[in-house]
């Protein structure tokens, strides 16, 4: 049987999985309407997987004979000034949900949850991929920009050239 504690902090994690499914799907919308399909795609794999996470949590409660009780889910934002705004964004959200893994795991290590312990350590793996992927978007991102910068500077380079 799993412990009261554990099971409530479970329960707000798949919340926040559930949360993060609904922002990328958000973000999949957004980017769909920017005509920029393979971030859309890659937005949507992504909301698909954070299902997934909320539902390894779910089962894992109901194996230890524990209740899931859902919760509302936030609205997410739905506008971003640009993708590297929005891939930023997910680069934050993605350090916000380790942070709450490693909470969740140092839970479990004072409740001497083992099975929790075995179920976290898949999530902890799974958040240095997901923190990498979005740190890789983020940077690949400005290196685009630096690259649009560069013509803008060609570009003023060129302003400067006068008739002989
Ligand atoms: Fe389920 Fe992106 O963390």
């Amino acid at each position: 049987m799993i412990e009261k504690t554990v099971q409530d902090a479970l329960n707000e994690q798949i919340n926040k999985e559930l949360f993060s499914s609904y922002l990328y799907l958000s973000m999949a919308a957004w980017f769909e309407e920017k005509n920029l399909p393979g971030f859309a795609n890659w937005m949507r794999v992504q909301a698909d997987e954070e299902r997934e996470h909320a539902m390894k949590i779910y089962d894992h409660i109901l194996e230890r004979g524990g209740r899931v009780a859902l919760k509302a889910i936030e609205a997410p934002k739905s506008d971003w000034a640009s993708p590297l705004e929005a891939a930023e964004e997910v680069a934050a959200h993605e350090a916000k949900v380790t942070a709450s893994i490693h909470a969740l795991y140092e839970l479990a290590l004072k409740e001497k949850d083992y099975p929790s312990q075995v179920m976290l350590q898949w999530f902890v793996s799974e958040q240095v991929e997901e923190e990498k992927n979005a740190a890789e978007i983020v940077a690949q991102l400005k290196m685009i920009e630096a690259r649009e910068s560069a013509v803008l500077m060609l570009d003023h380079r060129l302003s400067k050239r006068q008739g002989e």
